[in-house]
């Protein structure tokens, strides 16, 4: 979390400046209260890295933290008002200094990984285990494209659904950030994929590697007839039992999310519910949140140094194009990958 330091990280003869250029929302709401301001620059605690960073991006937890919804997330978000003030939990940067206990980076590194919001201001402190090194072939901007999304769809695939080579996954959702990666993740895996998305991303999602690609205005993935070993579900539209019926008897249901109308539970009611129906059923369900982790880090920078995975970014943006980018983000139809490199 990018918390303002009491002693100026310059007062302690590290060169760096004592003030930078950060967006902050420091109250609850929607694009309207993003802003961008002259912060402290954050200190790293014991266990902490301080980064400079090159690029961040943008995810819908970022919106989720920006409005303060659904409700369930305000315990640990912050009651009244939001303890991250500055979006963008991914980032790509450089090592500039480091807490006392750190032992895995050093000044100079170059990282990458998942932090607690902060990305989109110019520098930030994070917990040494949320970043590892940045392969040295991959670029800034796609590196920070990846963290949030790619380890969502590694955690999704590989840790809950075991996903083997031949399989057939069903990706609902395949447009989006987690989609993306999911798609070429899956491919990566050996696996067969089939993803859904909207009409005029079906080109898109076909280039990222899919083998069939559903337009859902015109094609139901529940009456296609097709049965599937996994299903990773982005969106979390259609009931459970319409679920289970696209799944083979083995079949394994990863609820990624939900429909988000409740603003006090959001999907919530969707993963209940599908819980207790899977209960009854032989196909299992899973369900999780996204945390990062230095094999699924190091797994994510193999794949895109050897060019398995390339992120897919629809536009890169400076700071000044993070209240729009949220908005974009808010409306659930999101392309790809929005990245932000502070100016
Ligand atoms: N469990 C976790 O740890 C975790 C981690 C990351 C994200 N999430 C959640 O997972 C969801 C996806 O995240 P994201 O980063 O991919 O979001 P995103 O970048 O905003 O993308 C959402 C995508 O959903 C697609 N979509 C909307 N309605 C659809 C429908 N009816 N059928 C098929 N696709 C539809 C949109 O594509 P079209 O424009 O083509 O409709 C859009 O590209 C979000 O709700 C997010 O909050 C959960």
């Amino acid at each position: 979390m990018p918390t303002a330091s009491p002693a100026p990280i310059e007062s302690r003869g590290t060169g760096l400046p004592p003030t930078m250029r950060a967006v902050v929302a420091r109250r609850y709401g929607t694009e309207d209260v993003v802003s961008i301001d002259e912060m402290a620059v954050p200190s790293p605690g014991a266990t902490e890295v301080l980064i400079r960073v090159d690029a961040s991006s943008l995810n819908a937890l970022d919106w989720h933290y920006l409005t303060g919804t659904p409700y369930l997330i305000r315990p640990s978000a912050g009651l009244r008002r939001p303890r991250r003030i500055t979006p963008g939990a991914d980032v790509c940067g450089t090592v500039v200094a480091v807490g006392a206990d750190v032992t895995l980076h050093q000044v100079g590194d170059a990282v990458f990984g998942e932090c607690q919001g902060g990305g989109c201001g110019a520098y930030l402190a994070t917990d040494q285990g949320s970043v590892v090194r940045l392969p040295e072939s991959v670029s800034v901007e796609l590196a920070a494209a990846t963290p949030v999304a790619g380890l969502t769809a590694v955690q999704g695939l590989r840790t809950k659904a075991a996903l083997q080579p031949g399989e057939h996954v069903l990706v609902n959702g395949a447009a989006g950030g987690v989609g993306t990666f999911a798609v070429q993740i899956a491919k990566a895996m050996g696996a067969e994929v089939t993803a859904v998305c909207s009409a005029g991303n079906v080109e898109m999602v076909r280039s990222l590697g899919a083998d069939t690609v559903l337009d859902y205005g015109t094609e139901d993935y529940v009456d296609g007839g097709a049965r599937f070993d996994v299903m990773l579900d982005n969106v979390g539209n259609r009931t459970p039992l319409e679920n289970l019926s696209v799944l083979k008897p083995e079949g394994r249901y990863v609820a990624v999310s939900g429909p988000k109308e409740n603003r006090w539970l959001g999907p919530v009611g969707h993963v209940v519910r599908s819980a207790l129906r899977f209960r009854r059923a032989s196909q299992s369900f899973h369900q999780f949140t996204a945390s990062p982790n230095q094999p699924d880090l190091t797994f994510l920078g193999e794949l895109l140094a050897d060019g398995r995975v390339v992120p897919r970014i629809d536009r890169i943006i400076g700071l000044e194009g993070v209240a729009a980018g949220l908005a974009e983000i808010g409306t659930g139809h999101t392309r790809a990958k929005i990245v932000v490199v502070p100016d």
